[in-house]
């Protein structure tokens, strides 16, 4: 069994007083940062998870195409003299979301939490000098729900506070009981649950209108009706549109300046070399968790049909499963990790012995 490693996991140790329980990512900006955190999540991944011993399985990682050298030879020094893993493979997580959708050449959009990028992959390599990244990302979007709830005075008190509550009609305020026994907790739990809240109003209310926002059309569309934790319902109109609509139109009015998710696209796309372009076009893979708010994938296909020229043949690969789209590069990886040619790619330890760790840059590229 070959097993790939998805890093990108939040820790919440399970077996310890609430009070204690300090809600940490180990990764910053797509890369690991805290190495002890890591350490922890891969002694519980291989214990409580998967059930076996690192000696007997190589791993893949997939990394972000930003992932710098001492990162990558930090983490391969940690598998082979910590764990004793018998090879490890590290991967830009764009050629595996590319590789999930059976492409090996395509230029990839991933829009994660923290930023959006437009990553071109050609035969199975990342074209770095072409990457362009935008910070908007679904953090971005939670932060605006969060302001938009706190202006209209909507109480976002998470579940674990709230023993009763009753039914009211839409917009009346809430009429619910406090548990008696709170637990005692971190501050960051507390944020945690709080944001888990808006985090579901967002996936659930959101979605991105599929002209550019128009206040006089949206509003003629479907709202959209969410209930509270706390029993506080309504019906969301033109906002639910309204706050995507900056990942696509950034400009000054719309509350932000920075690159929109077409634009990002076609200029990664003009840094590659022409003779390659029109196979990009044809194989944009779009993937991340802020890639789900409804009406992404419609909205971009039908901006960069503005943006490309007529000649260019445009075709978005875009997996219809939440799972697909949000783990692309897991399923990537746990495709390749199975393939018989890949076999001969592992960096193994007998390798790492022989060159050290600095090997990893040129059996990983
Ligand atoms: N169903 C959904 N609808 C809208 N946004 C979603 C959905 N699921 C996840 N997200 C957003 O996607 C982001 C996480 O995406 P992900 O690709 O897992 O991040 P990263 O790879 O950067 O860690 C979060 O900001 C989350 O709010
Ligand atoms: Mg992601």
């Amino acid at each position: 069994m070959t097993c790939a490693c998805v890093c990108e996991l939040l820790f919440v140790p399970g077996n310890v007083r609430c009070q204690d329980k300090v809600v940490k990512n180990c990764m910053k900006d797509g890369m690991i940062d805290d190495w002890d955190l890591f350490e922890k999540i891969i002694d519980y991944s291989y214990s409580k998870c998967l059930h076996t011993e690192p000696k007997y399985h190589p791993v893949l990682f997939s990394e972000s195409p930003f992932n710098t050298k001492s990162k990558r030879e930090k983490l391969v020094e940690l598998m082979f003299e910590k764990y004793h893993v018998p090879a490890v493979y590290l991967c830009r997580n764009a050629v595996l979301a590319a590789f999930s959708c059976g492409r090996p050449t395509g230029l990839v959009i991933d829009s994660g939490a923290i930023h959006t990028s437009a990553i071109p992959v050609h035969d199975g390599y990342v074209i770095q000098s072409a990457i362009v990244k935008c910070p908007f990302g679904g953090n971005f979007i939670s932060m605006q729900c969060k302001e938009f709830l706190a202006e209209n005075n909507i109480d976002v008190t998470p579940h674990y506070m709230i023993d009763k509550k009753t039914i009211v009609k839409e917009k009346e305020k809430p009429v619910w009981i406090k548990k008696r026994t709170l637990p005692e907790v971190t501050d960051s739990w507390y944020n945690y649950m709080c944001n888990s809240v808006i985090q579901d109003f967002q996936h659930s209310v959101l979605q991105v209108s599929e002209t550019p926002y128009d206040e006089k059309i949206v509003s003629t569309l479907p709202t959209s009706h969410y209930e509270f934790p706390n029993g506080y319902n309504q019906e969301f109109g033109n906002e639910r549109f309204k706050i995507p609509e900056m990942l696509f139109d950034p400009s000054p009015n719309m509350g932000g300046s920075m690159l929109s998710m077409s634009h990002i696209v076609v200029t990664s796309a003009g840094m590659c070399d022409v003779d390659i372009r029109p196979t990009l076009y044809n194989n944009i893979v779009v993937t991340g968790g802020n890639s789900l708010i409804q009406g992404f994938p419609e909205r971009l296909n039908r901006d960069l049909t503005a943006r490309v020229p007529p000649s260019m043949r445009l075709k978005m690969i875009s997996p219809n499963g939440s799972v697909e789209r949000r783990f692309g590069a897991w399923i990537g990886g746990s495709i390749i990790a199975s393939t018989g040619t890949f076999q001969q790619m592992w960096f193994s330890c007998q390798e790492y012995n022989e060159g050290g760790k600095g090997q990893i840059h040129t059996k990983c590229i």
